[in-house]
């Protein structure tokens, strides 16, 4: 039997948790399977995907700046990425060479996590931010049956997204927040404010509902201002390491059928490296 072989490709790759994360859990389930990460340049990314064809091989994580490009180079591509203009997972479906995208659930995947049954009574979310994380996030809560709030710095980022993913979401600018934040069950914030070398973000969580969330996608550092503000007033919360992993796991299982589990050892590797 061949080993199986998986990949995130990007230019630069620099960087990146994700080879950790698919080792460890190849690791764990015992899998003969590598994950590699490749530095793949935009001139060569048709050349990788025949390569990936010829080869058969398992799968692949997609990165900047392929997310859209990558779209012309597969079979099918699944609804959820077009919504998200961005494949950042691709896999076998029998024989067609399928892109999609991971955020959306992995984002949902650890909210289920953390607060089992957190939708039973929420119906309205507000999303800090408009761009990739914000569209994962609001896509996934609208299909839990929330609707959603965008606020963003550019209202107008805000309010064509908003157009763009449709029905049950709406985009303001940010002074639209203080009205919002009264009546929503989750909020969630997608922008890099609160990130170490980055300002807070400006925040009074006061007014909110005492049974909210409050989501946090950033997590260098793991606990953020805006978290440690939610946890002093008693609210909910959850951190972005998680969504990390999630979002991971959803690409691990298309790959090898196996769902991998995000289990404290795990999240103590990723937390050393951040
Ligand atoms: P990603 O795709 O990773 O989610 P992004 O596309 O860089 O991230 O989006 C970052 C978001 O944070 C944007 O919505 C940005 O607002 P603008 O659309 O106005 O640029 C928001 N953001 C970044 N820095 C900000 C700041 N200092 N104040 C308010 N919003 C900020």
């Amino acid at each position: 039997m061949t080993t199986a072989r998986a990949f995130v490709i990007g230019h630069p790759i620099g960087h990146s948790r994700s080879p950790m994360m698919h080792g460890y859990w190849i690791e764990q389930a015992g899998l003969d399977a590598t994950y590699e990460k490749r530095d793949v340049p935009p001139e060569a990314l048709a050349a990788f995907l025949a390569e990936f064809r010829a080869n058969r091989w398992t799968g692949c994580n997609v990165t900047i700046p392929h997310k859209l490009a990558v779209m012309e180079l597969v079979d099918e591509v699944q609804d959820v990425a077009r919504a998200m203009g961005a494949v950042n997972c691709i896999w076998w479906e029998g024989d067609t060479l399928t892109g999609g995208n991971t955020d959306a659930m992995g984002f949902i995947g650890h909210l289920d996590d953390c607060h089992p049954g957190w939708d039973k009574d929420a119906s309205r979310a507000v999303v800090l931010g408009a761009g990739g994380a914000a569209r994962a996030a609001a896509y996934g809560l609208r299909a839990r049956g929330l609707s959603v709030d965008l606020c963003n710095r550019t209202a107008t980022k805000a309010q064509s997204l908003a157009t763009h993913l449709g029905r049950d979401i709406a985009g303001h600018g940010n002074e639209a927040l203080p009205s919002l934040l009264g009546r929503a069950d989750l909020l969630v914030n997608t922008t890099s404010l609160g990130m170490i070398g980055q300002p807070q973000l400006d925040i009074d969580l006061a007014g909110m509902k005492p049974t909210a969330i409050i989501y946090d996608v950033v997590y260098v550092p793991l606990e953020t201002p805006l978290l440690r503000q939610a946890a002093a007033r008693g609210l909910r919360t959850v951190d972005g390491l998680g969504m990390l992993i999630h979002q991971g796991a959803e690409g691990f299982r298309r790959w090898f059928g196996i769902t991998p589990e995000a289990t404290a050892d795990l999240r103590r590797l990723l937390e050393e490296d951040i």
